[in-house]
């Protein structure tokens, strides 16, 4: 790793710290405005509204960048029954191929995000065929009361989420389970950097991180937990196109055939 992509991966680190950090105030000031000052004594809830609002403004790609082809490209392969991890606001939905689309369950757990994610299914023309679930991808009692369990979804959608579920290795187990034989596992991630250096801020950053992006781990092994889930048919994931795995979020793209 050269010094410029050294200084490069350092100043991102900076930078984000520094938008997560400098959010703080509004957050609070949100909560009060929303009529939830109970709120401001929850670190949690800080933590929720604080990444709502940042994800509020950096979430939507911007239309025709990489971030949004790489998006597109994963999600318009879904079809069937389709498990839609953290879809928060919705700025994915316009990608799924309806026609190949049986049914969308939305697993949502950030309740701030509802609004907006009812107004992109709309937009999306999906309102016959998508289900928000209030809740996080983790409580598969909940899922169960909408018929998802071992074996019914033919696709799982993981979009920048798998970095913030709960216990990610017994998590992504139950998603292996959930998901039928031959189905898809479709996977544009942030994951663990590559090299010492990159790793290194990483860590000095995630001492903060979680918090202020309502649990995001930015250096979680998310590859390594997917291709130890279970048999696959198929593992394709690869840095994401122009990425060398150095950087401070740096992706994995691609997706994974479950065994038949
Ligand atoms: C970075 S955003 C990505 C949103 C969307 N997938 C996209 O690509 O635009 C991460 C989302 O995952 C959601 N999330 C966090 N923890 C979750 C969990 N345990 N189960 C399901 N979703 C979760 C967050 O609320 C948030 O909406």
């Amino acid at each position: 790793m050269g010094i410029i992509t050294k200084v490069m991966t350092l100043c991102q680190g900076i930078i984000y710290l520094g938008i997560g950090t400098a959010t703080l105030p509004l957050s609070v000031f949100a909560l009060i405005l929303r009529g939830r000052p109970l709120d401001i004594l929850s670190k949690s809830k800080i933590s929720e509204m604080n990444f709502t609002l940042i994800w509020r403004v950096i979430g939507k790609p911007a239309e025709g960048s990489e971030d949004q082809k790489r998006s597109r490209e994963t999600v318009s392969q879904a079809h069937g029954v389709v498990l839609d991890l953290g879809p928060g606001t919705g700025a994915t939905l316009c990608h799924f191929d309806k026609p190949r689309i049986t049914k969308i369950y939305g697993v949502e757990p950030n309740l701030n995000f509802h609004p907006a994610l009812r107004t992109a299914i709309t937009a999306a023309g999906l309102d016959d065929v998508y289900t928000i679930i209030p809740t996080g991808v983790e409580n598969l009692e909940e899922l169960k009361k909408y018929g998802i369990e071992e074996g019914s979804v033919d696709c799982i959608v993981a979009c920048k989420v798998l970095c913030s579920v709960p216990e990610p290795k017994k998590t992504i187990g139950a998603l292996y389970r959930i998901l039928a034989p031959g189905g898809l596992m479709l996977v544009y991630e942030h994951v663990k950097a590559k090299s010492g250096f990159a790793v290194f801020v990483q860590d000095m950053a995630n001492t903060v991180w979680p918090f202020l992006m309502a649990g995001c781990n930015i250096q979680r092994p998310t590859e390594a937990y997917l291709y130890g889930a279970g048999d696959w048919e198929e593992k394709d994931l690869k840095a994401a196109e122009g990425f060398t795995g150095d950087e401070f979020i740096t992706f994995t793209h691609g997706k994974l055939v479950k065994a038949k």
